[in-house]
């Protein structure tokens, strides 16, 4: 009996169980035979992908095989834009990190391309159970990537790094009335003193074809609704590319850099210090 688990995932034994259709005489079936099984296996798929019954911890996975095209909703890793592809790989090839941390995993696009462009160990934290699932099973051939799922706030407050340990942030936890980017940012400033923080979906001031998210009042990703440019432990980076050269969804970001990391940063051509 197939076993229903809401936070776990399966495993790949159990998915092959449980959305096995058909065996190898189906093969052998006459052409009229094919397109009714055929038929029946769509028609399974959106029942599947439909069905809220199913627990998100088998509904990640189950997804992640019958709809592979849902892995990179979002463009693909950091919504699919080269230029910050290039801004992430610069920023970690010069500042000698110790770790990577991700806020809002989703279906791991960007994880993913983390864990293959670098060997450093990577800790990421995802809300949503479903997006979760999808997302531990689509790493887990990755050790080095921890996918913890809860709110990003007290994953933060959990990671056991020291004071000194030099740390890349990853902010892309916002899609909700619930916004937890300052409290990320005050926790990550306060505790660590070598850091870099890249957070998505900041407005880029000047650059009008760089996105941004919008949540209500008080609640634009912007300099003028988080003031980081006010605060005297970090300096401020923007895109060093205009929006018309950079591919995918165009979102905007902010790179938030302690004291010490400033003098590596100097040399990140991708990258423009806010002044
Ligand atoms: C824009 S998506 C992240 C995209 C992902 N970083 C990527 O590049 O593919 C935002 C994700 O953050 C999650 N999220 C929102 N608020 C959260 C919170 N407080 N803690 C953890 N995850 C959260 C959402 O469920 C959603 O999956």
């Amino acid at each position: 009996m197939f076993q229903c688990r809401v936070d776990s995932v399966v495993s790949p034994a159990e998915l092959r169980d449980a959305i096995a259709v058909g065996s190898e005489e189906d093969a052998q079936l006459a052409s009229e035979d094919r397109k009714r099984l055929v038929a029946k296996e769509n028609q399974l798929r959106s029942i599947l992908m439909t069905q809220k019954l199913i627990p998100p911890g088998i509904r990640g996975p189950l997804k992640f095989h019958l709809k592979p095209q849902a892995a990179d909703f979002l463009g693909g890793p950091f919504n699919g834009q080269c230029f910050r592809q290039f801004i992430f790989i610069e920023l970690l090839n010069i500042s000698k990190f110790s770790a990577i941390v991700e806020t809002g995993t989703y279906r791991g696009s960007t994880t993913l391309f983390m864990a293959k462009n670098t060997t450093l160990p990577i800790y990421t934290v995802e809300f949503d159970p479903e997006h979760f699932a999808f997302a531990k099973y689509r790493l887990r051939e990755y050790s080095r990537v921890s996918i913890k799922r809860g709110d990003s706030r007290s994953f933060l407050k959990s990671l056991s790094f020291k004071a000194d340990d030099r740390l890349f942030f990853y902010l892309d936890a916002h899609w909700r009335e619930d916004l937890p980017l300052a409290e990320e940012v005050d926790y990550i400033v306060n505790r660590f003193c070598s850091f870099v923080i890249m957070i998505d979906d900041f407005l880029v001031p000047g650059d009008a074809g760089y996105s941004y998210d919008d949540y209500g009042p008080g609640k634009q990703l912007s300099l003028r609704d988080f003031p980081f440019h006010k605060n005297s432990k970090v300096n401020c980076y923007f895109p060093g590319c205009p929006s018309q050269l950079e591919s995918g969804t165009k979102r905007g970001c902010i790179v938030l850099a302690s004291d010490d990391m400033r003098k590596d940063l100097e040399s990140v051509t991708s990258l423009s210090l806010m002044s």
